[in-house]
């Protein structure tokens, strides 16, 4: 009895008293992927209707967006209470700029749901004292009482934000100089030329990440199966920045079939999962 208790304990998702894990979560598709990690932030924010967000852009988070926004709509899921920070943004672009991540948030994310303008917060690419801009940034995530849930993407060389390889694993938001992987994975959005992707980013620290209560890490496709690897089973490296979330105390890593291709566990992975399934029925 007492062991069941202790599972009930470890399987819940609110984010109290849990025990520390990374958990591996291997869906079919990448709807199902998304529509579990919409579950876990509509949990969290029925449980807190002040949640703090961290947010992400890239092609991986989209789906997500898409399931939360039905559900503000249809479901009158309210973020109205809701305070958000992104994690990253180009420098040498302004904010307005089709390719920017404050335009990404706002066409995919923001213009659909009641979040206050107020409590959107985006590091600002245009800012003059960027020292400054990122000390403050820090601040302001202290000051609304952390991040409750950082929803992460990876890049195909393992960074989280714009954490490139070799950042610092207690590295603080500060500017990045982005690598030619990422140039070149991001061209796709800046007409397919890597000399219009911006060479610089502000981004969150790794160590701003694993303070966050709780990481969502979103992956899908065969692209990310070597980074989803080394992020998971290989050693804990600033070479891989995301391997450090084998030490944040509640990681959830939600991949699709494509991505787990690369890890050895998968089997295993699949049989705790559904055995936690089973345990939540009883
Ligand atoms: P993607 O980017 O979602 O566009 O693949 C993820 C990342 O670079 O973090």
């Amino acid at each position: 009895m007492a062991e069941r208790g202790c599972y009930l304990l470890w399987l819940r998702h609110d984010g109290a008293g849990l025990l520390p894990f990374m958990e591996v979560i291997i869906q079919p598709t990448y709807q199902q992927l998304v529509a579990i990690a919409a579950e876990i932030i509509r949990d969290a924010l029925l449980k807190k209707p002040n949640l703090v967000l961290g947010l992400a852009t890239g092609s991986t988070p989209i789906g997500l967006y898409e399931t939360l926004v039905r559900m503000h709509k249809e479901n009158g899921l309210d973020f109205s209470d809701v305070t958000t920070f992104n994690l990253d943004e180009y420098i040498g672009i302004p904010s307005a700029h089709p390719c920017s991540y404050h335009t990404f948030m706002t066409t995919h994310f923001f213009n659909a749901v009641n979040i206050p303008v107020a409590n959107r917060h985006i590091p600002q690419s245009t800012a003059e004292n960027h020292e400054a801009f990122c000390e403050g940034y820090e601040a302001a995530i202290a000051s609304a009482g952390g991040i409750d849930i950082q929803v992460l993407g990876i890049g195909k060389e393992g960074h989280i934000g714009f954490n490139e390889p070799s950042s610092s694993l207690g590295s603080r938001t500060r500017i990045k100089t982005l690598t030619q992987s990422t140039l070149e994975a991001n061209a796709q959005h800046f007409g397919g030329t890597v000399d219009a992707v911006p060479k610089m980013a502000i981004t969150m620290g790794v160590g701003t990440i694993m303070e966050a209560k709780r990481c969502l890490l979103l992956a899908n496709g065969e692209s990310k199966a070597l980074a989803i690897a080394r992020a998971v089973e290989g050693p804990i490296t600033a070479e891989v920045p995301a391997s450090v979330l084998q030490m944040h105390p509640q990681t959830v890593v939600l991949i699709d079939e494509a991505a787990a291709s690369q890890l050895k566990r998968v089997d295993y992975y699949k049989q705790v999962y559904a055995n936690k399934q089973k345990l939540l029925r009883i």
